[in-house]
């Protein structure tokens, strides 16, 4: 039986990368039925809304979607396409894996960062006090946590180094100051790790010592589970260590589906030019395949990927070389062939 997946190929460069992924996955030999669904500008163009009731229909339905990027319409009273999506179906993980691909300035980096994906500073529970005649003269951002939400994240990070055979977990936060919302992910967190004592091995840190840790000795990591905010720094930060958003590719993990897409965004600067790094898209279908169970077909299309960068030296342009996005499809789906 063939997968059943929605397909969002997205704005901007999404159709270029999304061709030259399906390629790939198609060179696995794992059969799939995609679903091609309006997202985005294409919802705006085709059916009048960024995120139209017909493409969250079969992301309910076939609870796994591989998605483009999305160009976010300014004005209009758009609502974000993102937060939508991770209301809807609960993504409550982000996980964003990194690994040095071209050895350079960091060599040997292989870090999974689990953010919260729905809570903490970003539930939009935020007002301006007036002082004097100042409007605006306080703002307030109330950072939402819950037992709840940090047990079901957390837990997802110790099963997830569990099942990849991963070896440490840390824990990431600022309890010292925020004792509350930092606090409660704390405890949660270290409770939790107790009960895999012996299985995976964990630490916590605070955040800004885990920013200059990654700097000066990221092999020193292995997953890291943090918050809301701090995973959405942390995360760009470790993609830069290996090389940028071209090489970032990210899974959102929900209650009731799941939704897999490269960090990076539309990149409109280079739409249509055939130039675009597919990687990042290719190795979030990785991720997809580790999770629909195709474990080995995911493991065939990350070493792929490495040995056409790194050995048969195909590199698009943002990492110095000169391959468009097609003969960089071509070279990795040759690989796999
Ligand atoms: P961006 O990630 O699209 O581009 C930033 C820079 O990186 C640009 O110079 C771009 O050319 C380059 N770049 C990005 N991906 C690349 C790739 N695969 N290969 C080669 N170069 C690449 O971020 P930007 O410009 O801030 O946002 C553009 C649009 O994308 C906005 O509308 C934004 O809202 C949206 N966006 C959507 C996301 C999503 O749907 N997940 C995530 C981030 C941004
Ligand atoms: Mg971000």
């Amino acid at each position: 039986m063939p997968y059943r997946v929605t397909l969002i190929p997205g704005d901007g460069i999404g159709p270029e990368i999304t061709e030259q992924t399906l390629r790939v996955l198609d060179a696995t030999g794992v059969r799939f039925d995609w679903d091609p669904q309006p997202a985005g500008m294409a919802g705006v163009d085709r059916a009048g809304d960024p995120l139209p009731e017909s493409t969250l229909a079969s992301i309910r339905e076939r609870r796994v979607a591989l998605k483009g990027p999305l160009t976010t319409p300014v004005g209009g009273g758009y609502r974000s396409v993102n937060v939508a999506l991770r209301k809807e179906f609960e993504l409550f993980a982000n996980v964003r894996p990194s690994c040095t691909i071209l050895p350079g300035r960091y060599d040997g980096i292989d870090i999974v960062l689990v953010r919260e994906n729905i809570e903490g500073l970003y539930s939009g529970v935020e007002h301006f006090t007036k002082v004097g005649d100042d409007p605006r003269g306080v703002a307030v951002s109330q950072a939402i946590v819950t037992r709840y939400g940090c047990e079901r994240v957390i837990r997802y990070a110790f099963e997830y180094a569990l099942r990849q055979q991963r070896r440490k977990v840390t824990i990431v936060h600022k309890a010292n100051i925020l004792k509350m919302v930092s606090g409660l992910f704390l405890e949660v967190g270290q409770k939790i790790a107790a009960e895999y004592e012996g299985k995976i091995e964990s630490n916590d840190l605070i955040v800004d010592n885990c920013a200059m840790q990654l700097v000066l000795k990221p092999e020193q990591f292995d997953v890291i589970v943090t918050t809301n905010l701090f995973g959405d720094i942390l995360s760009d930060e470790i993609a830069g260590l290996v090389g940028g958003l071209g090489l970032a590719p990210g899974g959102n993990i929900g209650a009731t589906a799941s939704i897999f897409e490269a960090v990076h965004g539309s990149a409109p600067d280079i739409a249509g030019e055939g130039i675009a790094n597919p990687t990042a898209q290719i190795l979030a279908a990785a991720m997809m395949l580790d999770h629909l169970g195709e474990t080995a077909a995911g493991a065939r299309v990350r070493d792929a990927v490495v040995k056409t960068i790194r050995d048969d030296k195909v590199r698009t342009r943002d990492l110095g070389g000169s391959a468009g996005t097609r003969e960089f499809g071509d070279a990795v789906a040759a690989r796999l062939a």
